[in-house]
């Protein structure tokens, strides 16, 4: 029989991307995990569910500890209830409303689950004395930011989008709530993630659904993009690490200028792809060759993106470590295994 006595954890966005193989790490480390998601239908709720299945057989199998409730994050009276029955000693924020583009469409969206949800956490974990919450934060807060790598000393008031607002206004209120409140928080920038599982709506998923189908891919800003694709095991190992580490005031920390005990990553792989490369890869491990349309950037959009990993290196002596030949290989097997 498995023990399960490392803590407990509760992760929001649990039936998500990230959210998914979160659960699953932190339940092979011995912890008890808490999923809380909306299941919402921004992208194929079908997917969603699908990641919980298989969350759920994987814990029978293994006698893991694990429990989900479908709740909105913006529903507090629901949200207080649960962390007055689990106590959770480790939170873990990955609920949000993602995509640079749709938040052009529908922000109201983004206040809500992005602002109005993002507070929620913060208030619970303050009042049921959380050891440390994580959130996830965006490397798309660099917004027009044109020196690269970007590092977290530089300054993020130039947010090209609505999302990538709401994801400076995170980090600024957990500044605030870490400040005034003592708790201890970490928020993590993701580079572009891609892998099994992934994002539907996101250039990975739409480019394999594309190719496969032998329909043409639409590439913006006539292919004069790149971006730090970051490999999901990698942001795994870098945001379960980071967790584990509860910033405390003696910490020596050089990244930025945050409170005392919030601290803020870049989790990124640190190899900038051009996006016509990425597409070449995909190509080879679907064995087809896409038919291309090349168009204009779109509003919202950066055109690089390219994360230091320093800081991250000397907090938890890890980097992403897996080749973007590597990944897209294991993306491309995934997305031909589920999907045909
Ligand atoms: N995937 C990336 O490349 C990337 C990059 C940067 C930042 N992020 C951030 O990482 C986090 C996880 O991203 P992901 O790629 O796994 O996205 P995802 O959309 O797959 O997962 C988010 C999950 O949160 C749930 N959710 C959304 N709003 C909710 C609410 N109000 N209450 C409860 N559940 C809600 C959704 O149903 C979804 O399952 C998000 O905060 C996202 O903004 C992701």
């Amino acid at each position: 029989m498995m023990m399960h006595n490392n803590g407990s954890v509760l992760i929001t966005g649990a039936a998500g991307f990230i959210g998914s193989f979160l659960v699953k790490k932190f339940l092979r480390s011995g912890y008890q995990v808490i999923g809380i998601d909306n299941i919402n239908s921004y992208y194929d709720e079908s997917l969603k569910l699908k990641r919980l299945e298989n969350i759920k057989e994987y814990s029978i199998k293994n006698n893991f500890n694990w429990l989900f409730y479908k709740i909105n994050i913006e529903d507090k009276n629901h949200m207080s209830q649960i962390f007055l029955e689990t106590k959770p000693q480790f939170v873990v924020n990955l609920a949000a409303q993602a995509g640079v583009r749709y938040s052009i469409i529908n922000p109201s969206s983004y206040v809500k689950s992005n602002l109005l949800g993002f507070s929620n956490i913060l208030e619970l974990c303050q009042t049921h004395e959380v050891r440390h919450l994580v959130y996830a934060s965006s490397s798309s807060v660099y917004g027009a930011n044109n020196k690269y790598p970007f590092s977290e000393r530089d300054k993020i008031d130039t947010p090209l989008s609505f999302y990538a607002a709401t994801k400076i206004s995170n980090e600024m209120m957990a500044n605030a709530y870490s400040n005034i409140y003592k708790l201890p928080i970490t928020g993590l920038r993701f580079f572009t993630v891609y892998g099994p599982w992934g994002r539907p709506d996101m250039a990975p998923m739409i480019f394999a659904d594309k190719i496969l189908k032998k329909k043409p891919i639409t590439i913006f800003n006539h292919g004069n993009m790149s971006r730090d694709f970051t490999f999901i095991s990698d942001i795994i190992e870098g945001t379960y690490l980071c967790c584990l580490k509860v910033p405390s005031p003696n910490d020596e920390y050089k990244s930025g200028k945050a409170s005392i005990l919030h601290r803020i990553f870049n989790i990124g792989s640190g190899n900038p792809v051009k996006l016509l490369d990425f597409i070449e890869l995909l190509e080879e491990a679907l064995s087809i060759k896409a038919s291309k349309v090349f168009e204009n950037m779109q509003p919202g959009d950066v055109e690089s993106t390219y994360a230091s990993t320093q800081n991250l290196q000397d907090w938890i002596s890890f980097r992403p470590l897996v080749t973007i030949k590597e990944g897209v290989n294991k993306f491309a097997n995934w997305y031909l295994d589920y999907y045909q």
